[in-house]
């Protein structure tokens, strides 16, 4: 795993954003793995800044969401499908774009159809956010990995954390589907990004301690190109002077 402590967001953003330029360029019909929540939300700016100056091209780029709210409807704001569209693809040309649907009838025939999609096109890079629990995606802590692509119970503390975005906590929906560790572990590249002190004892957790279910971010260990991308206050900087 490899880590790079930027001095702030700002730079952590462009850092990130630097390695999906590299990765277009080198494959222009790149597939990405898109990930939502605060963190990204600079990332995508500065890939749109670069798509505005013509440094970068999406036109044969395919994506992949992690995960979405279970049901949402699309026109909800806070539904990950009205997040991309609002802070990414309606701002640049990416040819293809695929989010689990919550919409959709029947959430294990979703489940399956996405993780089938995915299957069939390999991930070039994923690209992760970390929640205070140590989730990816929304692969809450558990007694095992969950595989697949699956319907999932939101945490109490998930749902904590995400009812800053609504109205009121009882707006939050309960449930979601998310990739599996197994769909997030096959990506080729994986990028995971974590800002600001409130995610500094996840990630001395995802770098010093055991890889465990109880931990899902700390399977990323056993991926052989994984880079994590935090800014100083992620760092307890104590800390990383003894490790490094
Ligand atoms: C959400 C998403 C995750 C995200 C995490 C952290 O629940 N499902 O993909 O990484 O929360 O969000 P934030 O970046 O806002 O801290």
């Amino acid at each position: 795993m490899r880590v790079l402590i930027e001095q702030s967001y700002e730079a952590l953003s462009r850092k990130a954003a630097q390695i999906v330029q590299e990765q277009i360029t080198a494959k222009p019909d790149s597939v990405l793995g898109l990930a939502t929540g605060s963190t990204p939300l600079g990332l995508y700016a500065e890939l749109i800044r670069l798509f505005k100056v013509g440094e970068i091209d999406f036109s044969k780029v395919v994506s992949y969401n992690l995960d979405e709210y279970f049901p949402i409807k699309k026109s909800n704001e806070q539904s990950y499908d009205f997040f991309m569209r609002k802070n990414f693809f309606d701002h640049v040309n990416i040819s293809k774009k695929f989010i689990p649907d919550g919409e959709a009838s029947n959430y294990s025939a979703e489940c399956a159809a996405y993780e089938k999609k995915i299957a069939d096109s390999e991930i070039d890079l994923q690209i992760l956010g970390i929640g205070n629990n140590g989730h990816i995606g929304f692969n809450e802590p558990s007694n095992f990995f969950e595989e697949k692509t699956h319907y999932v119970q939101l945490d109490e503390s998930t749902i904590q954390a995400n009812a800053r975005f609504f109205a009121h906590e009882s707006d939050v929906p309960r449930h979601a589907i998310t990739m599996g560790i197994g769909t997030i572990m096959r990506a080729k590249k994986i990028l995971l990004l974590a800002s600001g002190a409130t995610k500094a004892e996840i990630i001395h957790e995802l770098l010093n301690g055991k890889i465990s279910p109880k931990n899902p971010s700390s399977v990323l260990k056993l991926h052989r190109d994984v880079t994590v991308i935090i800014d100083r206050d992620a760092s307890l900087p104590f800390l990383f002077e003894e490790r490094f």
